[in-house]
This record gives C-alpha cells, structure tokens and sequence, in this order.
C-alpha cells in the first residue's frame, strides 16, 4: 500500500494531529503548503461529508497521492447544533477564536452547555476511485470559560466527557487517543489495516 497521502488542509491543528496519529504506522503525510499549491476550496456543501469530499475531490485532481480531508466542527445541543458546519466561519465571522468563545458563552447563559465535536473523514484512493468515508463523535460540555491553551480551534472551551478533562488542558496524545478525529481515523486505520 501506498503509504504517502495527501491531506486536503491548510488547518495547521488538523495537520498536526493526522501527523500524530498516522506517522506511528509509517504514513508520510503531504499538506498543501508542502507541495506549493494555493488552494481554497469553497465549503458549499449542507453537511460534512458533502463538504469534506468536495475538498478530497478538488486536490485529487491535482497531487499525485491518495488525499484525505476532514470536515469538523463542535455542534452544541442547545444552540440546535450551532455552529456545526459553520464553526470556522463563525469564528471569523466575530473576529477571532477568543471572540467566538464569549459569543458561544451568551449565547449559552442558563441553557444547558451539552455538546460534541464531529469529524468525518473522506479518502479518495485514486482519481476515478469511490469516496470512503469515516465518522467519528467526541461527546462533552462547553466550559464556563476558557481552560487551558492547547489544541486549536474550539479545545478550550470543551470539556470532554470520556476523559473527565478540559481539551484545553490535556497534551497532544491525551487528545488524540479520544477526539472525533482520533477516532474517526481509528476507522480509516482498521481500514487502511485489511
Ligand atoms: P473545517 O475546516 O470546515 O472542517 O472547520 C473545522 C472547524 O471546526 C475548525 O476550524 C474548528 O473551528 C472546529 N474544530 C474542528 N475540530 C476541532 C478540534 O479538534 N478542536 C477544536 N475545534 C475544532
């Protein structure tokens, strides 16, 4: 099998944890900036695996190497899944992760703080080859305030259930042993395995 892929981001944290995870079963992972491609692929789509397979099919096209891409994002019950599809908008939208926090907390006041991170995986082998998909879910709460600088995106504000921990807090191998991603790529690694 090949063991070089492509991975469909520009998202430093996401690279760093697909590094993380995969390099321990000799998978070299490829990332736009390292074969010089400016690419932005426009997130039309209205769920994960439409979005995360419009950007597995877009650089396919162009990298001569399987691509993985992953679409996440932290869905909170009471805000009927908000931002979901939208989390990295959103926070642009209000300046910054900081300020996309102290949002998400008045937004939140009195209601219950139950929520998830979702991640769906696509992997297209070879150019005509079917979309594969893998999911994965982290249940947890949003924190009454940030916790802990670690991870990226949303960590800070998320307690994980499974663990008993702030994502903020915990080093880069607590998280990926039981994050969406760790275990939406647990599913492609028992794949990738047959
Ligand atoms: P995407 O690039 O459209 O998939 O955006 C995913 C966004 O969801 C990220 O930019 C973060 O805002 C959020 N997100 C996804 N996974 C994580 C995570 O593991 N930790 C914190 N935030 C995450």
């Amino acid at each position: 099998m090949n063991k070089q892929i492509f991975l469909a981001t520009n998202n430093k944290g996401k690279l760093a944890e697909y590094r993380e995870i995969l390099a321990p079963m000799g998978f070299v992972i490829y990332s736009p900036k390292d074969l010089n491609i400016d690419l932005d692929v426009e997130e039309t789509g209205t769920t994960y695996r439409e979005n995360s397979f419009l950007k597995a099919n877009a650089f396919r096209k162009i990298v001569p190497f399987p691509v993985l891409s992953d679409d996440s994002g932290l869905e909170i019950d009471a805000l009927n899944n908000f931002p979901g599809l939208f989390s990295s908008r959103f926070a642009e939208s209000c300046g910054g992760y900081p300020q996309a926090y102290e949002e998400l907390f008045r937004r939140l006041e009195g209601k219950d703080r139950s929520a998830h991170f979702r991640c769906c995986i696509c992997y297209v082998e070879s150019p005509d080859a079917k979309p594969l998909y893998f999911e994965g879910i982290c249940p947890g709460r949003i924190l009454n305030a940030p916790s802990g600088d670690h991870g990226f995106g949303y960590d800070p504000i998320f307690h994980c259930d499974e663990i008993d921990q702030d994502f903020g807090l915990v080093d880069e191998a607590t998280k990926n042993k039981y994050s969406h991603r760790a275990k939406a790529l647990q599913k492609l690694k028992l794949f990738f395995a047959i």
